[in-house]
């Protein structure tokens, strides 16, 4: 550790002082393959877990200087969650109440979250027009014009939240990078962060590029391309934080130089990526930016360009979202399995090295009576009946007890006189879904083949052991 990377060498007044100042990390894994250096700037190591503690201190301290808040007051915000956090950290330590509402659509665990740290939550409706009475912004708004001694925290128009990643954000990055930041990749929920921090590095540098990332259904994006011509209507997703359907007073849509839409499943599945590959444990629109920031630095393909994405909040306030397979299965979110065949004749043979085990078979010519003593002694079900390399037919333990008790001299007949159909044939690197389905249907066991022979074989109960394990 350099003493540049040193932290915390002093003790801090209150946890205030602990904002900000969190660490530029250069992403290794998911840019493997990409010359210009990608680095993330980790957000949630903010004592609230995300970018928004930047916002909530500078908020209420401008209130304060304007005489609109006063000692014992209440503030109010519509909020995703995260703001609701940075405000809610400076209320606690200046004795300030909070109420905030919130869309349904946010995590429970940002629901509890605001509630540990004493605030009122009101949960709203996602799905109503943003001039609805019931749209969180609007509750919002009512309720700070009813409550006495209450303010609007007013984020997406509160020119002090811009402020705050001019005064922050920015400059870090500036510092952290040594001015060498060439392209400064972000999301807009309010706008804030990517504003602030756009004025600033651009008035630093006026070459530095801003690129804004947009999830599928916000209009944002639309917007800029069209320069505010078009009046797209927004859709649902799930992707939390960022995004819009209408263009907030905080967001300078002049600042930003490209913009580009990704979806939510490309979202989650590069948070899930970043957790695993780097770890970096982050939400959904980490995943968004850093989607967006490697599609820049592969296009960019060049060693001296510099590439920034904040990372702004923690993955533990989606642990029942995107981390959760159940969730992203119901939400058509994850890509269909691609563990492949070997993995279950690894399993079956207890370890990943040895030989796989030899098949158990008989040839046509066998009779029944040997084909079901067979079956006995190796404690198994069915058995293929192989002509050489060749599976020509396949004969079951059940079948075959069923009708020799029917017709004892049945026992002496041979096995290619009453076989069923061969088992079919597929190849080790065929994922173990589709092999599954195979084996749904009426076919009791697949042979595996490995470079143009069979070598295993698959039965329905190895497939039941290996996917309950799984
Ligand atoms: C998870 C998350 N990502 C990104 C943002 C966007 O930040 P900004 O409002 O500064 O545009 C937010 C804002 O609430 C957020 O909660």
């Amino acid at each position: 550790m350099t003493d540049d990377t040193r932290r915390n060498r002093a003790p801090y007044d209150d946890v205030l002082g602990t904002i900000g100042w969190t660490p530029l990390i250069r992403l290794n894994r998911v840019t493997r393959g990409i010359r210009t250096p990608v680095y993330a700037k980790a957000e949630f190591f903010n004592p609230g877990g995300s970018i928004k503690d930047r916002i909530g201190g500078p908020i209420i301290e401008q209130a304060e200087r304007e005489g609109r808040l006063k000692p014992g007051g209440t503030i109010v915000e519509g909020t995703s969650g995260n703001t609701g956090v940075g405000l809610a950290i400076a209320a606690a330590l200046k004795g300030y109440k909070c109420i905030f509402t919130m869309p349904d659509k946010m995590s429970q665990e940002k629901v509890r979250l605001l509630k540990a740290f004493g605030a009122e939550v009101i949960v709203t409706p996602t799905a109503v027009p943003p001039d609805h009475p019931d749209n969180y912004v609007m509750m919002a708004k009512r309720i700070a014009h009813d409550t006495p001694n209450a303010i609007l925290a007013n984020q997406f128009y509160n020119a002090a939240n811009p402020q705050a990643h001019y005064e922050t954000t920015g400059p870090e990055i500036w510092e952290q990078t040594q001015g060498r930041v060439t392209h400064f990749v972000y999301a807009a929920g309010t706008g804030g962060t990517i504003s602030g921090v756009g004025r600033y590095l651009k008035e630093k540098n006026p070459k530095i590029q801003i690129v804004a990332g947009d999830p599928v259904g916000s209009i944002l994006a639309e917007m800029w391309r069209t320069k505010g011509e078009s009046k797209p209507e927004g859709t649902p997703y799930k992707i939390e934080g960022i995004g819009q359907d209408k263009v907030p007073g905080t967001l300078d849509m002049r600042l930003i130089d490209d913009f580009m839409t990704v979806s939510d499943k490309e979202s989650f599945a590069m948070a899930r990526r970043l957790t695993r590959e780097e770890g970096l444990f982050v939400g959904g629109s980490s995943g968004l930016i850093v989607h967006v920031a490697l599609h820049i630095a592969r296009r960019l393909d060049d060693p001296g360009a510099l590439v920034v994405a904040p990372l702004p909040d923690t993955g533990e306030r989606y642990l029942s979202k995107l981390y959760n397979d159940e969730w992203m299965r119901e939400n058509q979110l994850l890509d269909a399995d691609r563990t492949t065949l070997d993995r279950v004749l690894q399993t079956k043979r207890g370890d990943g090295n040895g030989e796989a085990p030899t098949i158990v078979s008989v040839t046509p010519g066998t009779t029944v009576r040997q084909a079901l003593r067979l079956m006995s002694l190796h404690d198994i079900s069915q058995l293929p009946v192989m002509d050489g390399a060749n599976c020509v037919g396949s004969v079951s333990d059940w079948s075959l007890s069923a009708r020799s008790l029917d017709d004892t001299k049945l026992l002496d007949a041979t096995v290619g006189q009453v076989m069923d159909a061969p088992f079919p044939v597929v190849d080790v690197s065929q994922p173990v879904d589709a092999v599954a389905k195979l084996l749904s249907k009426s076919n009791p066991a697949v042979l595996v083949r490995t470079n143009g022979s069979v070598h295993g074989i698959v039965t329905r109960s190895d497939m039941l052991n290996f996917l309950m394990a799984r």
